[in-house]
């Protein structure tokens, strides 16, 4: 066929919705995707290699807090959407959107298995006319250097009859008002008839589409605005660590200067970075430019700025302890929150993972409280999310509020606990009661005892 054919082929199929897609990975990226395709009314086959994910899927039940279990039922039962552990299930889609995890190895270099195998999956269901694209956050050339050679060894040409771009996925967990669908979707294709096609099928169940010249630009726009949001939250971490020397609020420093209409943009500090971008994604262009003998300085010291944050926090807590002749070693310390940001479930690379460590480490008694994390599993150990009554509140020698999740009643916790290390600014516009504050960058805020 010639090479026109097996775009136009796609196109029309892409058009008429008779496309099927594929989906390798079905975690916070692949499954909110893959719902989107289904109710633009492709059939969705969604590939991952855990069984529990699948089962659970295929029951009707969603494990991604911000996707539904009715919607999941909905498009199972309407055959919009099966979930296998079966890759030969792939071979029937005619495109494929990969969204598997893109760690860091323990010296921060980028962690390519996860992308090589799920390539190697494709590679084995591939056929002509397929199109491929990558959603998994990287270094820029990923896609050309990793993904395209696989698909020449099976005689596949791109731009002819193999079709590959990539597309990066922008998902912010726990967003009421931005989602997959409605947030403008980066594609970049190796060639343009590689980004035509990809820009069709995402334009197909995604309201904007946003173009761009090559997959390496698509990349790198991911990149910036990752390391945009690390070397902003790095400086405002730093201006916090700058506030508490000089005896400043640094909250009301921020919210001061965000009153400029221009010019300025709010980030707020806090205990640290988490999650599987921010902490992780500079860091993937940090290495691509090592290896062309470039240090990227930015990246570097927000990094290391933002990495001290839980030390400073811990500092905090020592320091509040002290003053109520407490030392560290055998306190009872609250955690609450330990997801990495508000309203969401995931605790991956949570900063609250380093306090509760490092204050272990001091000898403290830590507890847990989030309503979004049941149980916390590291490292063979498993800790259970306490109830936040009123006794347990009074029982810890300080609570320490790492993640301000809005259902939580941050008022009784300045009713009943005696110390709170706030590194949120969740109490600022609470009544005074019982609870001495103690946030980043003050010493103690409130001290009113009432009983
Ligand atoms: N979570 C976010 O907010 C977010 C936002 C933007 C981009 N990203 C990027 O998207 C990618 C995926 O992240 P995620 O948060 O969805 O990860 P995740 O861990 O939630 O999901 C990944 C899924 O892939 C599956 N998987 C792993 N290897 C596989 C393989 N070889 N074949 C099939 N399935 C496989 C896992 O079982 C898991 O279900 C990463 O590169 C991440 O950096 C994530």
């Amino acid at each position: 066929m010639a090479a026109e054919m097996f775009k136009d082929r796609l196109q029309a199929k892409i058009d008429d919705r008779s496309a099927v897609v594929g989906l390798v990975g079905l975690g916070y990226v692949g499954l909110p995707l893959a719902v989107e395709f289904g109710k633009a009314g492709f059939k969705v086959v969604g590939y991952d290699v855990s069984e529990r994910v699948t089962t659970l899927l295929m029951q009707g039940r969603s494990h991604i807090q911000d996707v539904s279990s009715s919607d999941i039922a909905a498009l199972v039962r309407s055959g919009h959407f099966v979930a296998t552990t079966d890759e030969t299930a792939l071979a029937e889609a005619d495109a494929i959107s990969i969204a598997v995890p893109t760690p860091l190895g323990k010296t921060r270099d980028p962690d390519m298995t996860y992308v090589i195998s799920a390539a190697e999956t494709i590679r084995r269901q591939a056929h002509p006319g397929l199109l491929v694209v990558l959603e998994s956050t990287t270094y820029p050339g990923t896609t050309r250097e990793v993904l395209l050679p696989l698909a020449e060894s099976v005689g596949l040409t791109v731009g002819e009859d193999f079709f590959l771009a990539f597309s990066p996925e922008r998902v912010d967990p726990g967003n009421p008002v931005y989602h997959t669908k409605n947030t403008p979707k980066i594609v970049g294709g190796i060639t343009p008839a590689c980004t035509e096609l990809a820009s069709a099928l995402y334009g197909a169940c995604i309201d904007a589409i946003v173009p761009v010249s090559s997959t390496e630009t698509a990349e790198l726009v991911k990149l910036l605005e990752n390391t945009f949001r690390s070397v902003n939250i790095g400086l405002v971490n730093e201006m916090a660590i700058v506030c508490d020397k000089l005896g400043v609020d640094v909250w009301e420093v921020i919210e001061a200067a965000a009153t400029k209409p221009f010019g300025f943009m709010k980030f707020t500090p806090g205990p640290g970075i988490g999650g599987h971008c921010i902490p992780l994604d500079p860091h993937y262009l940090a290495w691509k430019m090592r290896s062309l003998n470039y240090k990227t300085r930015f990246i570097d010291l927000a990094s290391e700025v933002n990495s001290q944050m839980p030390d400073f926090v811990v500092e905090k807590v020592a320091h509040g302890l002290n003053e109520d002749r407490k030392p560290v070693n055998g306190s009872r310390v609250l955690v609450v929150g330990v997801a990495y940001k508000r309203d969401i479930d995931d605790v991956r690379e949570s900063p609250a993972l380093d306090v509760m460590r490092l204050l272990e480490e001091r000898g403290a008694e830590v507890d847990f409280h989030d309503p979004h994390v049941p149980v916390l599993r590291e490292n063979g150990r498993e800790k259970r999310s306490v109830e936040l009554t009123d006794d347990v509140i009074r029982s810890a020698d300080a609570v320490v509020i790492v993640t301000d999740h809005k259902s939580i009643d941050f008022q009784r916790l300045m009713n009943h606990a005696g110390l709170i290390v706030d590194t949120r600014n969740a109490t600022s516009k609470l009544v005074p009661t019982r609870a001495r504050v103690v946030t980043l960058t003050s010493g103690a805020r409130s001290a009113v005892v009432t009983s």
